[in-house]
């Protein structure tokens, strides 16, 4: 559980890759009243992310982290994360895995958003894969980090129905209209809200 402090919103960093488009819905619920978390630092690995773009129109701050050694990247991570005094990081679309240390630093404080029904499907390619295996459901899940991948605790999941239709593409079109309830919906579980 993490704990709150009253009426104060606790400071949260998001890390992105790509698109961003769960960092938009997380940054949408963080400014609601109700919302216990407020945005204060976007992380990217990629300087190309499309996602950098909320933090302009948010006018949240963002650093690009090169991540040619990831040992520097991931102190350089840490020395932003300290400096803005952050105390929950949401992994939103983050395409690096981070190391037992960073995670060991961050107890408890990770949360990532995963396009399958974990545990099936952990790592890449998850909308070919249930596909492939003629599966009925897919979904999304969003859980604690720990050191494996894709393995922590389940904190909230939603099941999508695979139409007989439905492509890769399609299927992740559909999954991530649900990460964008999920998300928030499981921040607010954590927070008992
Ligand atoms: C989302 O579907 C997220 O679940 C997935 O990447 C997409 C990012 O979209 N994450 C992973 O696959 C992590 N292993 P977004 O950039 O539009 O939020």
């Amino acid at each position: 559980m993490v704990q709150s402090t009253g009426p104060k919103k606790i400071k949260c960093s998001v890390f992105i890759s790509g698109t961003g488009s769960n960092l938009k819905s997380l940054i949408q619920f963080s400014k609601k009243k109700n919302s216990p978390i407020s945005i204060k630092l976007i992380i990217s690995d990629n300087a190309k992310a499309k996602g950098l773009k909320f933090g302009k129109i948010f006018k949240i701050p963002n650093k690009v982290i090169n991540y040619k050694n990831k040992s520097i990247a991931e102190k350089k991570i840490i020395y932003e994360l300290k400096n803005k005094d952050i105390r929950i990081i949401c992994l939103a679309g983050f395409m690096k895995i981070l190391s037992k240390s960073f995670i060991k630093n961050f107890k408890g404080k990770i949360l990532n958003i995963h396009p399958s029904l974990l545990p099936k499907y952990k790592g890449l390619n998850t909308h070919q894969r249930a596909i492939s295996n003629n599966e009925k459901y897919s979904g999304c899940t969003v859980h604690f980090v720990n050191s494996r991948l894709d393995s922590g605790k389940i904190i909230l999941q939603k099941e999508v129905k695979i139409g007989k239709f439905d492509t890769p593409k399609s299927l992740a079109k559909k999954i991530l209209l649900q990460e964008h309830k999920l998300y928030p919906k499981a921040i607010k579980k954590l927070f008992n809200l």
